[in-house]
């Protein structure tokens, strides 16, 4: 598959660095602007390519990885995009005053693209070391089904175990448990790679 990166910080590094390290996958990455740092230095660590428009155009999937209050403008250069955007970002104020999920705010803006949420409540770190005590579930919400064996495909050969987690609205959720995943980071003692794994307790 061709799968862009938009938005290289923490998270988008840490997912890049997992696709290129793990997956035979064409990679490519963009920053908020073309050039910027912190893509030079995922392309120069990895040996991926830039993601120009047409690149971005071109994917099977484009992951956003943006800051959520940037995603308006980060999602801008996928105008008229029809393949799969899998919304990573994560408001710091998610489920405060009715306030949409991020995954919920871009389907108007893309309307001919699949709007996947997934990855929203795993720390970078993680991505980055799945690590050896049991698999950590990523959460796939999603409208349209055909997108579901893809991205799930996908957080396997990530070394995660994909779990259906319902409509898009459900996102909200999940983006939720990707704010309490900071706050037990903090409070809890494990740090930044305490993860969540569904398990059927029968
Ligand atoms: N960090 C985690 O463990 C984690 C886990 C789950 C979800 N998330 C979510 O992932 C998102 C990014 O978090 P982060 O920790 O990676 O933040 P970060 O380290 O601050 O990185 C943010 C990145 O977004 C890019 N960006 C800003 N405006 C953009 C635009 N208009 N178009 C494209 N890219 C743009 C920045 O590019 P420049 O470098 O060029 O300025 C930067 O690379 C947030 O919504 C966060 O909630 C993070």
């Amino acid at each position: 598959m061709k799968i862009s990166i938009l938005g290289t910080g923490d998270m988008g590094g840490a997912i890049a660095t997992a696709i290129s390290r793990k997956t035979r996958h064409s990679l490519r990455v963009r920053g908020s602007q073309a050039g910027s740092a912190s893509a030079r230095r995922l392309i120069d660590e990895l040996g991926v390519g830039e993601a120009t428009t047409e690149d971005l155009l071109a994917s099977n999937i484009v992951f956003v990885v943006a800051p959520a209050a940037a995603i308006e403008q980060a999602i801008a250069t996928l105008n008229n995009y029809r393949g799969i955007v899998a919304a990573v970002s994560v408001s710091g104020s998610v489920g405060y005053d009715g306030l949409l999920s991020a995954a919920a705010r871009m389907p108007a803006l893309l309307p001919d693209a699949t709007l996947v949420s997934a990855f929203s409540s795993i720390w970078s770190n993680v991505i980055r070391e799945p690590g050896r005590s049991g698999k950590t579930s990523v959460f796939v919400c999603l409208d349209e089904n055909d997108a579901k064996d893809v991205v799930s495909g996908l957080a396997t050969e990530l070394g995660f175990e994909p779990i259906s987690g319902g409509k898009l609205a459900a996102a909200l959720y999940a983006e939720m448990m990707g704010m309490f995943a900071v706050h037990l980071a903090m409070d809890s003692g494990y740090g930044r790679t305490i993860s969540f794994h569904a398990f059927r307790a029968d």
